[in-house]
């Protein structure tokens, strides 16, 4: 039922459409009506989501240009252009829910919107192109799988390819790194080095723990989210110890064994305060991002401002022609 169809019955219909909808596990589409608390939830997840695989890029095209091989550049260049792609199915598909990218870009710059903590760690050598690739993409893909099945559709939809993109962000750190490790002892030390810096920012994009996740109860109930943050965590250590096993790295945390009786490896504490810090705006980069997206935006004014004109003389010429 569409909103126009549905005005007739009311508020209370609308709901009671809306509410089966997500009990049968169909999904929202853009036409349908929607209660205000999941549509305003859904633009400040996926614009959040989308600000992230923006921002994401500058910790890696850092690299680009010292990359140590051509094979190695190129692969790099692939991956940062995916996360632009990815921000930019995002970006429309918050569109589909009334708002416009414009104003989110504002948001982000005027710190009014979020993006993920992770990314205003710096880059300090190429082991870190590995490790962002092995844990940061492989903790995005353990958030984003189940993100494919989210109640909104067009989010739905994006993340299908995205996670798919992502996979493949994955395997290129995990080969980047098995190859470090096979190298010599001074660059597998970069690895281990990039793997202590980077393992407990990687567990902290999962969220703060369910207790103190306030909105996560609301967001399972609307289908957007299908597990917790906790969860997820869980589910991302256990799959990442054998892999680092397999690669000869230590994981900096002496809790981390495995516990026979949970089925499941128990692990130590983030510290929650620095990820409190730095997504409060206090991390050692959240400036230099921020700065960088703000400039990036205004280099760009000028192709928006072409693109406009393009557009409205294309328009003028069609009209012209079917007078
Ligand atoms: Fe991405
Ligand atoms: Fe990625």
């Amino acid at each position: 039922m569409t909103a126009t169809e549905a005005v007739a019955g009311g508020e209370d219909e609308l709901q009671r459409h809306f509410d089966a909808t997500i009990d049968h596990d169909q999904r929202v589409e853009p036409r349908d009506w929607m209660p205000d608390g999941y549509r305003g939830t859904l633009v400040r997840q996926i614009a959040q989501h989308a600000h992230s695989e923006i921002i994401g890029m500058q910790p890696e095209a850092n690299w680009i240009t010292r990359a140590p091989s051509l094979r190695r550049k190129a692969i790099l260049l692939a991956k940062v252009q995916d996360e632009a792609g990815h921000g930019l199915y995002l970006y429309s598909a918050t569109e589909t829910l009334g708002v416009d990218r414009t104003d989110l870009t504002d948001k982000l710059v005027e710190g009014r919107q979020k993006y993920s903590s992770i990314f205003n760690y710096p880059t300090l050598n190429f082991a870190d192109i590995g490790v962002i690739g092995w844990l940061v993409d492989g903790a995005a893909i353990v958030n984003q799988v189940p993100l494919c099945r989210c109640s909104y559709g067009p989010y739905a939809r994006a993340m299908i390819r995205v996670c798919k993109e992502e996979s493949f962000h994955q395997r290129q750190g995990y080969e980047l790194l098995l190859t470090m490790m096979s190298g010599t002892d001074e660059q597998r030390r970069m690895v281990q080095d990039a793997t202590d810096r980077w393992w407990w920012p990687s567990l902290m994009m999962f969220g703060p723990p369910d207790g103190d996740s306030p909105n996560t109860r609301q967001s399972m109930a609307w289908g957007i989210k299908r597990h917790t943050n906790d969860e997820l965590r869980q589910k991302f250590v256990d799959m990442t110890v054998p892999q680092a096993e397999t690669l000869g790295v230590t994981l900096p945390d002496p809790g981390l064994a495995w516990n026979s009786e949970r089925g499941h490896h128990d692990f130590g504490e983030p510290d929650w305060d620095e990820f409190k810090r730095v997504l409060h705006g206090n991390g050692p980069c959240n400036a230099q991002r921020v700065e960088r997206r703000r400039a990036a935006r205004e280099d760009g004014q000028w192709v928006r401002d072409a693109a406009a004109a393009y557009a409205a003389k294309q328009a003028d010429r069609e009209r012209g022609a079917a007078v």
